[in-house]
């Protein structure tokens, strides 16, 4: 389907803005404007035979596909026809000097049931694979998730021959219960206990049946759209050739099946160079048992056979397969990044750090109900967002002073923001002491991640970072009774969210913001507030 891009046409919203608008509102008025509307409801679906409420944007589920390229603005009208609270956020896209578009309650006030909000942003200098997903209460375990891709300009060429087709593959857990029961159980104290399967694209067992041509190449993004299980992802006979790791270009390794970790993306290229028949596509998830298994097909226009037999064997509950893996998913120094310059140009193994931070991921009880902490804070949703009180002045909403160190301290309910020096930069270490797989993701930024090892974190695990070409990424993983670290330059001002992408911990307090200040209020730092911006609790009325 063409896209529609419309140059000349401004939103009225935006038409009382100055010559200087692109530094006030983060777009850019040389550049087109793909205006999208969602209108999103709650609707019955079957992923797994059983019929529940799931979460459809336009009547979809999975949401629809977002193509752009990159330097669009995009402007996205979100209807909220649910009876809840709304917000998406876009995982891995970062909102460049805009975190108002970031769309997590820190950032923007949920829209309100019955009411819209018009996100408007320009996707630059990020080419690949990113999906969004509602941010609020315990929607994400509705659905509601779509895959969202920023294309090359024509003047920026690929590492690689441009496949003949390209598609998203969203796999993920799913649970029979609606979210409202879900998050009930969590509300009540409880826990959430293991999904009942896994789904492609929305779809249970033999649902999704993708039909392709033979001796074609095709690139596949696929994402782990779930809420809380790793998968290990693979096509029977055929070999996954990994090129893009959210946004940045891997070395090109083959892979016979892939562990993708909750909200991580990648595109792979599938040369389908096999006898004409029907393949199994699976998606089966990691270090649980038993091993739930997503099942699709992939069907050669040319078959004339079925899918029958054994699915292709994965690894299941190994831990040390999946690091050995991981630690083969690097940085191609010499592929152009999303601009001409080659992604080696930027020499991250040569800055001084100038900040540390250990954050250590921990599950406690609070008031005898279940909770998650990050260094001893577990973290609570104030009604006003904390962006908004930011630049309002509004005082008591949240602290400055989150801990750079854990500290061993009983663990409490509270609302902190770590701050951070701007252009300096950070060294995050991810502290996981206990038995789960972790998976962390980081707004705003796409982060080094130099490394990761068994046991705790010390001053001399720096010795084993890889300070030549770690790739850089939004969402990482943790091994159990491991740490995992990144590097960032925080350049991109903003209040920007870390959390666990495990949405039980998350959603019980397993997240936190960070702060990159403006260093002189200007809106080429920063853009202003946008003039649609929602208020919510005590930044009504200003
Ligand atoms: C959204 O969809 C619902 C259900 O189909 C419909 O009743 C409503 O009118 C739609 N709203 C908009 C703004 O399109
Ligand atoms: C969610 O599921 C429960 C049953 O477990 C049911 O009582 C409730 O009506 C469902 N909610 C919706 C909105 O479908
Ligand atoms: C809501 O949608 C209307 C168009 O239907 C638009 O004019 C208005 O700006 C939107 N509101 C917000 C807050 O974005
Ligand atoms: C890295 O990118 C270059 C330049 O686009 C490409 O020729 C090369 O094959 C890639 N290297 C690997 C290991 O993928
Ligand atoms: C897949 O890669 C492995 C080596 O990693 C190789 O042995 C095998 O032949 C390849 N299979 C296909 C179908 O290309
Ligand atoms: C640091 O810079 C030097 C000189 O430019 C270069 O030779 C070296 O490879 C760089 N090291 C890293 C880790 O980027």
């Amino acid at each position: 389907m063409p896209l529609i891009f419309s140059i000349s046409v401004r939103l009225s919203l935006f038409a009382h803005a100055s010559e200087d608008d692109d530094f006030i509102w983060a777009v850019s008025k040389d550049d087109a404007i793909q205006p999208l509307t969602w209108n999103v409801t709650f609707g019955i679906r079957s992923p797994l035979g059983t019929p529940q409420q799931v979460l459809l944007v336009n009547g979809g589920f999975p949401g629809p596909e977002i193509p752009t390229v990159t330097n669009v603005n995009l402007q996205i009208n979100v209807v909220n026809s649910l009876d809840e609270p709304l917000l998406f956020t876009w995982n891995g896209l970062w909102q460049r000097r805009s975190s108002w578009q970031d769309g997590v309650p820190g950032t923007n006030c949920p829209i309100p049931p019955g009411q819209n909000f018009t996100y408007f942003f320009q996707v630059k200098d990020q080419i690949g694979s990113y999906f969004y997903f509602p941010s609020t209460g315990f929607l994400k375990a509705a659905g509601g998730y779509g895959g969202l891709k920023v294309d090359n300009r024509v003047i920026i060429p690929l590492p690689y021959s441009a496949p003949d087709g390209d598609l998203f593959v969203l796999i993920g857990d799913w649970f029979n219960a609606n979210h409202t029961d879900l998050q009930a159980q969590l509300d009540e104290g409880g826990r959430l206990g293991p999904p009942d399967g896994i789904v492609i694209n929305g779809k249970g067992p033999f649902g999704e049946f993708i039909s392709v041509d033979p001796g074609k190449t095709y690139r596949i993004r696929i994402c782990n759209v779930g809420i809380a299980t790793s998968l290990n992802f693979r096509i029977a006979s055929h070999n996954l050739t990994v090129v893009e790791a959210e946004g940045s270009h891997t070395q090109q390794n083959s892979y016979e099946n892939l562990d993708i970790h909750v909200g991580q993306c990648y595109s792979v290229l599938v040369t389908l160079n096999q006898a004409p028949a029907d393949y199994y596509m699976v998606a089966s998830s990691r270090f649980t048992d038993p091993v739930l298994n997503g099942i699709g097909v992939i069907h050669y226009s040319n078959s004339g056979s079925k899918v029958s037999g054994d699915l292709p064997p994965g690894p299941t509950i190994e831990i040390g397969f999946s690091i050995d893996q991981a630690r083969t998913i690097m940085w191609n120094l010499t592929a152009n990044a999303a601009r001409p310059n080659p992604q080696g140009s930027f020499h991250y193994g040569n800055i001084t750090v100038t900040e540390t931070a250990v954050l250590e991921g921990t599950s406690t009880a609070i008031n005898g109900k279940q909770r998650y902490a990050v260094n001893s804070i577990s973290y609570q949703n104030p009604d006003t967002a904390l962006k908004l009180a930011d630049y309002f002045n509004i005082g008591g909403v949240f602290s400055l002073d989150f801990p750079r160190f854990p500290s061993g301290s009983s663990p409490f309910l509270g609302t902190f923001v770590l701050n951070t020096g701007y252009r300096g930069f950070l060294e995050l270490v991810f502290q996981n002491d206990e038995s789960i797989v972790q998976s962390w993701h980081i707004d705003g930024y796409a982060v080094f991640v130099v490394g990761s090892d068994g046991g705790r974190w010390s001053s001399a695990s720096r010795g084993e970072y890889n300070l030549l070409n770690a790739v850089a990424r939004s969402t990482f993983q943790v091994y159990p009774q491991s740490w995992t670290a990144v590097m960032l330059e925080l350049d991109n001002v903003g209040l920007w969210h870390i959390r666990s992408q495990i949405w039980e911990r998350q959603y019980l307090g397993e997240q936190l913001y960070f702060k990159v200040p403006n260093p002189d209020g200007s809106f080429r730092n920063e853009a202003d507030i946008p003039p649609n911006a929602l208020r919510c609790g005590q930044a009504i009325g200003h």
